[in-house]
């Protein structure tokens, strides 16, 4: 049985790069496979599997070699190798032949942050939590840039005795970067070559992305870190005193690719390692879970009580576009952060007053009286677009555009530029390269540019840039780009899970090539702004590793639902988390169970506890044959008996099938992580038209810590008169909170319906 293993990485810079998957130039008849073996049929001769492998594999002759790549130990039982079809073809008839994949690539996807959350020096989890003190998150990226200030290892005390962990390049790791390894042998087959002059064949970061995300989750911290000037402050990571350790898998040919057996590699040696976390700002095609390297490795990690989390994707904002949707992992979205960056426009005409609008231009720069094009050009074409501007007519002017096309611009030879932003009705401005000088107005604050430019003859403008505004209002918002739910896969489960920053995120970058060109210059930075759903799985894994600290007996799954259950649904204007690519109120499925808030999730009262077995019922019920189930969980024997949708999540979905009409009772039980007895009460938020929500029992009550209470919730969707409002898709959503009695905590999970017939094609 031969399957493919699809790979996207996800790989966001200021613009959203969705790099198509190009298919192998290597030979179809010489290439890697990853080989899922029954440990039980290892023939006694053998000391172990490893050599067993090897043992077949050299019996396999052929014009080529079989070449063995990688022994998977925890992620999978077998391994991976390089083989031609005959020799594939011998191999699956052997005894103890599981399954094959094809080894296929796919390709790529603070210093305010933690205030943002809420941390605080003297107060809350991070004191409480030591930092994150001996935590050890394990980070597979792009590599690391060890050098970075932020992974000096001033105060950190000695390392863990029971890491297991390595450096693979000399001076590379301290108390602080504890482990980096490269993992490139699959890539290397699948790919001719990996660039010598843009990447390192070693866990060093060319891309500066693996810098940013580790040093996002735990980046000692740094004095005065700023990108040219702007968002000046002291950089930190999540969790300051956090070990990390760099798992190296994403290399440069043209694009950046991740190879399936590499990441099962660097997921199986983080395991062996001893990391206590994992965080993975990058996706595969969500293919079954039985398909997909991270849901595979994932799974493993899960049941020795490694807490995964990983980036939902850039795909958004349409729905059904999660990745990494598998129920074992948590599945994070990108917020806005209430951080401005903006530039002042002033009309040379001092009755327009002085325009605010938004640029990250690298450059405290103040231009005076520049004349100010209206860049309608060629009139048979749209504003800026290609081929609409005459150099002649704009060179040293700014020009102004309805549009955001930038091509054009950059070729014209004009000063700088000034748009509108896209939709009259966004709030929020679409992610655009903000590297050379260019400002973007609101649509309200764009016509008034507009009007002073059409009624003024030679038109100027002085534009101030390098200004940083706080508390900005509403923060935070789902990211247009924040893929959206629901899973493909497992619609039966909510997803995301969380929110967290990912908009314009401050972090460590490699600095060894230009961050911010400025004309025929480049500026050169130790970090860097930005954005992706890749930022915002740091800070989750950052915030979990300060909350496995403070409860090292919670699971992954009692991690997740803390943070959960407590998370915001409203914003810092008090209104539920706006959508902003729509300007109105998100959902769920944009915004999962609210934004991550670490101090209320380090004391959540009640928790939603899964285990392993839990899991296994759920892939039971979801059909897939024992066979597959036994791909992701390695046991031999799989007991279905007690197949369910209904895992016991902090979460409630629905999904509507060609149907107007559902009705879904899920069982539930919560656990006492609280250390007195203690009541709660069911209290159902806003329930919406069409959705009524019935919980039995109402009252529920705990002995002590650990006790357990279950309870049912009986819910009845009817859309017939209440069609589904956004995309239609999306159908309704309400909330149950369980109160604590003479108490201060809540409880609160989403209640979701979904259409599953309006998935896309
Ligand atoms: C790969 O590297 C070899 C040796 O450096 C070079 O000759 C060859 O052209 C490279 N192939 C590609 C596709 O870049
Ligand atoms: C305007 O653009 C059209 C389409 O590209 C082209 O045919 C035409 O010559 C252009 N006109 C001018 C004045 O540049
Ligand atoms: C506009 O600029 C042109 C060329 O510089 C100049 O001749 C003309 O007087 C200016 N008109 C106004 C109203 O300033
Ligand atoms: C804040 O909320 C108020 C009341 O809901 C609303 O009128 C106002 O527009 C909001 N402000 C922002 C910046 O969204
Ligand atoms: C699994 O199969 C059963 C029996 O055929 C069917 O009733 C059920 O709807 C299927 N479940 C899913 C999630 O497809
Ligand atoms: C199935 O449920 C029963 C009753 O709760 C329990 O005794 C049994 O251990 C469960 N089996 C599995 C495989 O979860
Ligand atoms: C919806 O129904 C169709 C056909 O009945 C089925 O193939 C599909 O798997 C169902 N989808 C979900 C999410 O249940
Ligand atoms: C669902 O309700 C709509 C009216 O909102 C109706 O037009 C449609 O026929 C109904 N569909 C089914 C399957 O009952
Ligand atoms: C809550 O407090 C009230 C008043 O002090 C008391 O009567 C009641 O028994 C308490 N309930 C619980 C569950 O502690």
């Amino acid at each position: 049985m031969t399957q493919s293993m699809n790979l996207r990485l996800f790989f966001f810079i200021f613009t959203l790069t969705v790099i198509p998957i190009t298919r192998s130039s290597s030979s179809d008849d010489y290439q890697p496979y990853i080989v899922l073996m029954d440990k039980s049929m290892m023939p006694s001769p053998f000391s172990n599997h490893h050599n067993w492998y090897t043992s077949l594999l050299s019996s396999l002759t052929d014009e080529e070699p079989a070449k063995h790549l990688y022994t998977y130990n925890h992620v999978m039982d077998g391994f991976s190798a390089v083989l031609t079809k005959s020799q594939l073809e011998r191999l699956e008839k052997m005894s103890g032949h599981l399954a094959t994949f094809e080894d296929q690539l796919g390709q790529l996807h603070t210093t305010h942050t933690p205030k943002f959350l809420g941390l605080k020096k003297h107060a809350g989890l991070w004191p409480i939590s030591g930092f994150g003190e001996d935590m050890i998150i394990g980070i597979l990226d792009t590599g690391i840039w060890p050098e970075s200030e932020s992974f000096h290892d001033k105060g950190m005390s000695e390392i863990p005795s029971r890491w297991r962990g390595a450096c693979e390049a000399e001076n590379f790791c301290n108390k602080k970067l504890i482990g980096a390894r490269s993992f490139s042998q699959g890539m290397k087959h699948l790919k001719e070559n990996i660039s010598t002059t843009d990447d390192y064949d070693s866990p060093r970061d060319f891309e500066g992305h693996g810098t940013h995300t580790s040093s996002t989750a735990a980046g000692n911290r740094v004095q005065s870190a700023d990108y040219f000037g702007y968002a000046k402050g002291t950089a930190t990571g999540i969790a300051p005193k956090a070990r990390l350790a760099m798992y190296k898998v994403l290399f440069l040919d043209n694009s950046y690719d991740a190879a399936a057996s590499d990441t099962l590699a660097g997921m199986d040696q983080a395991i062996e390692d001893g990391v206590d976390l994992m965080s993975l700002s990058l996706g595969f095609d969500e293919t079954r879970f039985y398909q997909n390297p991270i849901a595979i490795g994932a799974f493993a990690a899960m049941e020795k009580g490694i807490f995964v989390s990983c980036s939902a994707g850039n795909a958004g904002p349409h729905p059904y576009t999660m990745l990494n949707g598998a129920p074992w992992i948590t599945t994070v979205g990108a917020g806005t952060i209430d951080r401005d960056f903006v530039a002042y426009v002033t009309p040379g005409d001092q009755k327009y007053g002085i325009l605010i609008g938004k640029s990250i231009f690298p450059q405290n720069l103040l231009v005076e009286r520049v004349p100010i094009y209206y860049g309608y050009g060629n009139k048979s074409k749209e504003a800026c677009d290609d081929g609409s501007l005459d150099p002649k007519d704009v060179q040293g002017k700014y020009i102004f555009c309805d549009g955001m096309s930038q091509t054009e611009l950059e070729t014209s030879g004009a000063a700088g530029a000034i748009f509108i932003s896209e939709s009259d009705d966004s709030k929020f401005l679409q992610p655009i390269d903000f590297n050379l000088p260019y400002v973007v107005l609101e649509p309200k604050v764009g016509h008034r540019l507009k009007n002073y430019i059409i009624n003024t003859k030679n038109a100027s403008i002085s534009v101030k840039y390098g200004e940083t505004l706080l508390d900005v209002k509403p923060a935070p918002q789902v990211a247009d780009f924040s893929s959206r739910g629901p899973a493909t896969r497992s619609p039966w489960i909510l997803k995301p899970d969380l929110l967290a920053p990912g908009v314009n995120i401050l972090a460590a970058w490699a600095p060894n090539r230009a961050s911010a060109p400025i004309g025929d210059d480049y500026l050169l930075s130790d970090y860097k702004l930005v954005s992706g759903t890749s930022m915002a799985s740091p800070h989750v894994v950052g915030i979990a590793s300060l909350l496995k600290s403070t409860h090292r007996d919670w699971s992954p799954a009692a991690i997740r639902s803390a943070m959960m259950t407590t998370a915001d649904i409203l914003d810092n204007n008090r209104s539920i988390i706006m959508d902003m690519t729509f300007g109105e109120p998100g959902t769920p499925l944009d915004y999962g169970a609210g934004h991550v808030n670490p101090n209320k999730a380090m004391d959540p009262g009640l928790i939603y506890d899964i285990k392993p077995q839990d899991y296994i019922n759920y892939l039971c019920a979801i059909n897939y044959t024992r066979h597959q189930i036994q791909i992701i969980s390695k046991q031999s024997e799989i007991d279905c008996s007690n197949a369910t949708l209904d895992l016991n999540y902090p979460s409630f979905m629905l999904v509507l099938n060609n149907t107007n009409t559902t009705r879904s009772t899920f069982q539930r039980v919560l656990t006492n992580v609280g250390t007195s007895s203690s009541s709660y009460r069911a209290v159902v938020d806003t329930p919406p038209t069409g959705m009524n929500i019935v919980v039995k029992p109402s009252v529920i009550s705990f002995e002590g810590k650990y006790s357990t209470a279950k309870f049912e919730v009986i819910v009845d969707v009817d859309i017939t008169d209440a069609p589904p409002a956004v995309y239609g898709y999306f159908g309704n959503c309400g909330y149950l909170s369980w109160f604590e009695v003479n108490g201060t905590h809540v409880v609160r999970s989403p209640i979701v319906s979904a259409i599953a017939s309006a998935r896309p094609p």
